[in-house]
């Protein structure tokens, strides 16, 4: 019973969190969604008022936040300093920011590293975008998961851009102005490890992205 750990990358909107989710629940293996650490350090900025373009100011803050990721019975939650943010994170104005806040090398430094520690002991399904090429080099299993931005979009759109009264063409410009910009930044920006499978999941069901994927964890097992 050999554990190891898989990173699954992509763009946003790929289906990442939904399929982490599912594949660690079949292998029983812990799900570690990195991009909620990153959306509640924007959460806790913009709360206090801190300028997303500030990274000094908003490192200091991450010093005293406390984040603490737990499993729910409808998936991860998320703390900050206690109290439950896991719906708030998902805010508009979270997702507007988010990418900023994540561009300071300062602040991933210190996600990075609670990132590391928590996948430390194996079984981990960790999704982000920096996860196969920078959070875990060494994981068994690395997973580049994409799809078009029209269907990224249109996934946004059914999940929570109707209720947040958004449009799906400006979910669409949105979410390819969140990949230009997680994609060009300096430190640690989105791109496909080398040696990280590609799964384009345009036109693949959940259920068959996530078979692949087990599969996939199969042949390291
Ligand atoms: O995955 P999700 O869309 O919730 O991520 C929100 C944002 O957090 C991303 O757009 C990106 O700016 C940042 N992020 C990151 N590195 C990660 C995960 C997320 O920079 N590993």
């Amino acid at each position: 019973n050999e554990r190891i750990n898989i990173a699954i990358d992509g763009p946003a909107g790929a289906g990442k969190s939904t399929v982490a989710k599912k594949v660690a629940e079949l292998l029983g293996y812990v799900y570690i969604d990195t991009g909620a650490m990153y959306r509640a350090v924007a959460l806790a900025a913009y709360r206090s008022g801190v300028d997303a373009a500030d990274g000094d100011r908003i490192a200091r803050l991450l010093e005293t936040l406390k984040i603490a990721l737990y499993p729910g019975p409808d998936g991860q939650r998320v703390c900050i300093d206690g109290e439950d943010a896991t719906a708030a994170i998902r805010s508009r104005e979270v997702t507007l920011r988010v990418s900023q806040v994540a561009s300071h090398e300062r602040v991933r430094l210190r996600l990075v590293e609670m990132q590391r520690a928590l996948a430390a002991s194996k079984g981990a399904v960790m999704d982000g975008r920096d996860i196969g090429s920078h959070v875990l080099p060494h994981a068994e299993l690395k997973v580049f998961l994409t799809a078009s931005v029209k269907v990224r979009a249109a996934r946004r759109f059914s999940e929570s851009g109707a209720e947040q009264g958004v449009s799906l063409e400006q979910l669409e410009r949105e979410i390819v102005e969140r990949d230009r910009a997680d994609a060009q930044r300096v430190h640690s920006p989105l791109v496909r490890a080398s040696d990280a499978k590609l799964l384009d999941s345009t036109d693949l069901s959940i259920e068959q992205v996530v078979e692949q994927i087990v599969a996939w964890s199969r042949t390291k097992l």
